[in-house]
């Protein structure tokens, strides 16, 4: 245990992948501490190290090296089994593409994370219903992806990411295939979830403009944090 109320605390992470001979060292030393009921980006150029990074702090992957803390609680001591269990119960992934069934309704996406915890039939209608109409899309519960437009489509992905009631929402690049109208409706959903709900909030972001939307960007280069800033006046959605 780490004596802090961080919800991330990593400390001196590296990552390095064997690529046949040679070593590619995509982590080199990131320490990050996150407040609960923060919202921030991470940026950085292409090959920086931030998916590297958020797959780490998402439990999706393991450092080389360093320490990394969720809710104080150390993940390198945990088993498969309870790894896998924090990270279905705290956390709540975005991905950039959507990563939505196919064929399958808004609303039976967004309950199956809930069949796999085992929820029952009544409660998981019940939860998703809310889940998705949180997002807006409480019109749309049983149209399936390709009845739905991008931006719809990654509600849905946050409707599903929301409905097992997560402390922290990750996302590494959840606007990164829409457009600038959709971008700015998914940035609002995530204001909205922070400041309503006091979800932690981190993604990824290319976008300058999109960064703005939070009030901490961090900035990657070279597997390094070279820069940590507050944002005074983030950009409001509409
Ligand atoms: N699974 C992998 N195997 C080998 N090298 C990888 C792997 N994933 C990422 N890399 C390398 O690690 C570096 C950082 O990658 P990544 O974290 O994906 O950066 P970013 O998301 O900032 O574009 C890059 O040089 C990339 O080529
Ligand atoms: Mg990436």
């Amino acid at each position: 245990m780490s004596d802090n109320n961080f919800v991330v605390n990593a400390v001196n992470l590296t990552k390095t992948y064997q690529m046949g001979e040679v070593e590619v060292q995509a982590l080199q030393g990131a320490s990050l501490q996150v407040q609960p009921g923060e919202l921030m980006a991470i940026m950085g150029p292409s090959g920086s190290g931030k998916s590297t990074l958020m797959n780490i702090l998402g439990c999706l992957d393991q450092p080389t090296s360093g320490q990394y803390f969720l809710e104080a609680v150390d993940v390198a001591q945990l088993d498969d089994n309870k790894l896998a269990q924090i990270r279905g119960k705290r956390i709540g992934f975005v991905f950039q593409s959507f990563n939505l069934l196919p064929r399958t309704s808004a609303l039976s996406n967004v309950e199956l994370p809930l069949v796999y915890m085992g929820v029952g039939r009544g409660e998981r209608h019940r939860r998703a219903i809310a889940a998705l109409e949180m997002v807006g899309l409480g019109s749309r519960l049983h149209h399936k992806p390709n009845e739905l437009s991008g931006g719809q489509q990654q509600r849905v992905a946050i409707a599903r990411a929301l409905v097992t009631d997560p402390a922290i929402i990750m996302a590494d690049e959840p606007t990164g295939n829409l457009d600038s109208k959709s971008s700015e409706e998914i940035m609002g959903i995530f204001q909205h979830l922070n400041e309503a709900q006091g979800i932690t909030v981190i993604f990824v972001t290319h976008e300058p403009d999109i960064a703005e939307h939070t009030r901490r960007v961090i900035r990657l280069a070279d597997g390094a944090i070279v820069e940590d800033r507050p944002i005074l006046n983030p950009r409001r959605a509409n």
